[in-house]
């Protein structure tokens, strides 16, 4: 099938890392110009360049998605260099796993500017143009966490929560604009390689998510989901490819779980 994304243009947020890097490789894989909106811009041009080299266009630009400021300099450098913006991916998003009554403000102000703040933050500044242009797709990263609840990740769940709430809310405001918005929850996605992610991913940093890098733990998971494998990160790109494309045009506001089963909803 052809996805019809040739010359069309999609801003990716947290693109340097392992499930944005994935959608950004394939978008551009698929024929779109993809802007990597990244916080770490050494890792973001790693993805840059991995695009070149298999004649895709893209560009990094610094961004700090909890940043209205940033998000709006980026989004300026995007519409200078490429003219339309027909997609967005909001992907930017983590946790450091911990039981709420361990957490305090300071932890849940950090949580809720990376996962909620940030996609507010996008959509305010790029929904105006897309209203205009009478033309969007837009998918924000979710998760299960935001379907059913996942202890040790309270803060964040409510978070994943109110992005599939909003995803429904702006559909239905901008659906008569020819604006699509979803959300995919993807399953534990890990990183096999280290390439695959920069400094700031969370698999690189917390404890938690580097312990899930061991093949045991991995298989350990694996064992209870009804395809009993981890979801990989292409296995999202594919989902998110589709749902941005025009095959989907009649799909909005729909939450779709990428994660081998493990949610059923
Ligand atoms: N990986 C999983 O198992 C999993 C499961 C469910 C949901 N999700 C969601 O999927 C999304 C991607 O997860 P991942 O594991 O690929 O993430 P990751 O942590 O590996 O990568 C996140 C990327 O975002 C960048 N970033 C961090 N803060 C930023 C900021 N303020 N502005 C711009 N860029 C910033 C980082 O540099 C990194 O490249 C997140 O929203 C996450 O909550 C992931």
């Amino acid at each position: 099938m052809d996805l019809g994304l040739r010359g069309k243009t999609a801003i990716v947020t947290g693109g340097g890392s392992n499930i944005g890097r994935a959608i950004a490789l394939t978008l551009a894989h698929e024929g779109a110009n993809v802007i990597i909106a990244e916080l770490d811009e050494k890792q973001g041009q790693v993805v840059t360049q991995e695009i070149a080299t298999r004649d895709g266009n893209a560009i990094c630009t610094k961004t700090d998605v909890t940043s209205l400021q940033s998000v709006t300099a980026m989004f300026e450098k995007a519409v200078s260099t490429f003219g339309q913006v027909h997609i967005l991916v909001n992907v930017v998003g983590g946790d450091k796993p911990q039981y709420f009554l361990e957490t305090d403000p300071q932890f849940w102000d950090w949580v809720i500017n990376l996962n909620y703040r940030s996609d507010l933050n996008t959509l305010k500044t790029v929904l105006p143009h897309m209203v205009e242009n009478g033309y969007g797709r837009i998918v924000n990263i979710a998760s299960d966490a935001g379907r059913m609840g996942e202890p040790r990740e309270a803060v964040y769940a409510g978070c994943k929560a109110g992005v599939i709430a909003l995803s429904k809310a702006i559909a239905r405001e901008v659906g008569r604009n020819n604006i699509t918005v979803n959300a995919i929850c993807p399953g534990v996605t890990i990183p096999q390689e280290d390439a695959e992610i920069g400094a700031l991913s969370t698999w690189s940093k917390s404890e938690v998510t580097v312990a899930y890098r061991d093949p045991e733990v991995q298989q350990k998971v694996a064992r209870n989901l009804p395809l009993r494998r981890l979801t990989k990160a292409q296995d999202i790109a594919n989902a998110v490819a589709f749902m941005v494309s025009d095959a989907a045009g009649y799909i909005t506001g729909q939450t779709l779980s990428v994660s081998g089963g493990y949610t059923m909803m």
